[in-house]
């Protein structure tokens, strides 16, 4: 018995060993060798590199995580005998271009190369990805040996355009929480960080020449609990919630994200979802009827959103935004929306019709492109280019204009084959604020993304010549995103199945390898503070039609392999010792009115619990949605 145990504990150690051994690192290194022995970090760690300002930051994160959960110590110098050596290449080796790295690790010395200080960021976090998990770690961790794996990476992005979309309009977040984000997204090589500044609900940026737009369009009624059921202004009530960034604080997260190679791109959002801007200035719109800025509730008439193109005012209040806009942020580009207008309140405006006259316009479709290709003039004066939601192709193409395809990819096929350039990011494979498996245990959203769809889309669809496609973006629209634990739920893990998508090359994509690798992240995760959603072991519920009279049969599957789905019709708790799913369909027993499932590993939970009403299952047939 006693030696079945020793046996037993062996056993336990060697599998123990075998998981730490595995290589977890996401995105997936482009070339990963992994070679005989470990690295083991000792308490006083020397690091040298280059004397360059720009590796300033790279090595004050590497610095950070290797002495606050270890308690070690870090001296920086220049000596050749340093365990960590950080290299910047005198002449540029090409396959790495300037994102690019190579990291060596081996029993005595870690080395990292690059061609630029962006490389040596990348570097220095899979080298973290090497580590125990406990070194995202903000306090003190005891008794751990810090070891890597020795391997030998050469690794560099697909894409140069490797984005994550913050709307900080529908929910304001703070310049702190903006940051940790940043820090969250640098961890996994993106590298853009596209900030939705203006919608209907607030305006989050100060210009310092039309003081009202934060006076007035940051500031909204105080509203809690689920977006789109609040009461609207009541008469006499204050609008204090909200917020704005003055450019003081702009300034300080472009810092921030140029030190982490991250570019702030600012978007506002013209000439619809304008709401804001229009409660702050009313003579802009059409209607030129009186507005407050929308907390949350749904109109039950059609707000006059957008703003009036026949009107010059117009025309002179974004040349002064974009102004200031251009000359606060280094972006090359300016993201002007330009999506989802309703046109009916041009199709009735006199000033609008007089201007599609005067312009030979046959359409308001011509009059919005009319307005995208004067605002593109204004950019360019001021040394930017425009990129725009894909709607900006109704009605003809802006000469210079870049493409962002989100309702779908079609968007972007066209803008590539009109040989302009495209991000890519179809709302079905990249919009995080999506459910991302079974609705019925998720907090309230809309509509289905789950992190397969994430993980198995490409950015290039077969047609298009990939030079056009610069990259993609997850995106973040934040309605029912109310706080930033909600943020890091929707964003992890399906940002790391996008991080992925726009950094690996595409021949390296598995599933399999991919969740094993992700399995591996979420204790890190954990060790930082960071949420995530496990929504991926969840079952999904897939309603067949039966095909004799026996009625409404029903699938279960979840994303994950390999799990077991146990179930039951009486609504108690499925374990282990309940029917197993078997993989076929099963009916509804006579009577039966709902379905109770659970997944699990070796014994133990890993799903929630979901319950579904055999109504629900028909409804969801009869709708063709099978999977909310
Ligand atoms: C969008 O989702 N309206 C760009
Ligand atoms: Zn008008």
């Amino acid at each position: 018995m006693k030696q079945i145990t020793l046996l037993f504990a062996c056993l336990l150690q060697l599998l123990t060993c075998f998981a730490q051994e595995n290589i977890s690192i996401i995105p997936l290194p482009v070339k990963l060798t992994q070679n005989e022995g470990h690295f083991i970090l000792p308490a006083n760690i020397s690091i040298s590199a280059n004397d360059n300002p720009e590796l300033k930051t790279a090595l004050a994160v590497l610095s950070d995580r290797l002495t606050i959960p270890t308690g070690f110590h870090v001296i920086l110098n220049n000596s050749g005998s340093s365990v960590i050596r950080i290299i910047l290449n005198k002449t540029a080796d090409p396959e790495l271009g300037n994102e690019g790295y190579q990291l060596s690790v081996t029993p005595k010395k870690v080395i990292i190369t690059a061609n630029q200080p962006a490389g040596v960021f990348y570097g220095v976090q899979s080298f973290l990805q090497l580590l125990p998990p406990e070194i995202e770690s903000n306090s003190l961790v005891n008794s751990k040996t810090w070891s890597a794996p020795c391997v030998s990476i050469t690794d560099y992005p697909r894409f140069g355009w490797r984005g994550l979309m913050l709307d900080v309009s529908r929910h304001f977040f703070t310049k702190e929480e903006v940051k940790k984000y940043m820090d969250q997204m640098v961890m996994y090589k993106y590298n853009v960080l596209h900030l939705h500044l203006s919608d209907d609900q607030g305006w989050r940026i100060e210009i310092k020449s039309l003081p009202q737009l934060t006076g007035v369009g940051a500031w909204r009624v105080n509203r809690t609990g689920l977006w789109g059921e609040f009461l609207p202004a009541l008469a006499n009530e204050k609008s204090s919630d909200g917020g704005f960034y003055t450019q003081d604080d702009m300034r300080e997260m472009i810092r921030y994200a140029k030190d982490r190679n991250i570019t702030i791109l600012p978007e506002i959002d013209v000439p619809a979802h304008s709401l804001a801007l229009i409660a702050s200035f009313p003579n802009l719109s059409c209607t030129q009827l009186p507005y407050s800025v929308n907390a949350g509730f749904r109109s039950p008439v059609r707000d006059d959103n957008a703003l009036c193109i026949g009107n010059d005012s117009v025309f002179m209040m974004l040349d002064k935004i974009f102004t200031e806009l251009a000359a606060l942020f280094p972006c090359e580009y300016i993201h002007v929306g330009g999506d989802e207008a309703y046109k009916g309140f041009w199709s009735d405006c006199p000033k609008c019709q007089k201007r599609m006259k005067d312009e030979n316009l046959k359409n308001v479709d011509e009059l919005q492109s009319y307005f995208v290709k004067r605002i593109e003039v204004i950019l360019k004066s001021k040394g930017k280019k425009l990129i725009g939601w894909d709607e900006i192709l109704e009605g003809g193409l802006a000469p210079e204009a870049t493409v962002m395809s989100w309702r779908g990819m079609k968007g972007g096929i066209d803008a590539a084959k009109m040989n302009h350039h495209v991000v890519m990011t179809p709302w079905d494979y990249c919009y995080l604020d999506l459910y991302q498996g079974e609705s019925s245990v998720e907090p309230l959203t809309y509509g289905m993304c789950r992190l397969t769809d994430s993980y198995n889309y490409d950015p290039v669809p077969d047609s298009v010549d990939e030079k056009y496609i610069l990259g993609g973006q997850g995106n973040l629209w934040t309605e029912r995103v109310y706080n930033i634990r909600q943020m890091e739920y929707m964003t992890w893990p399906r940002a790391l199945a996008l991080a992925e998508v726009y950094w690996s090359p595409k021949a390296s994509r598995n599933w399999d390898n991919f969740i094993a690798r992700m399995e591996m992240q979420f204790p890190r995760l954990d060790a930082g503070g960071i949420k995530y959603a496990l929504s991926a072991y969840n079952v999904i519920y897939t309603p067949v039609r039966a095909k004799d009279n026996r009625g409404l049969s029903v699938k279960i599957s979840t994303e994950i392999k390999g799990l077991d789905i146990y179930y039951t019709f009486d609504g108690t708790n499925p374990d282990p010792y309940y029917p197993k799913y078997n993989g076929e369909p099963i009916y509804f027993p006579l009577g039966a009115t709902q379905i109770t499932a659970n997944t699990f590993r070796n014994g133990k939970q890993v799903g929630k619990q979901v319950t579904i009403k055999k109504d629900e299952l028909n409804t969801r047939l009869n709708q063709g949605r099978h999977q909310y």
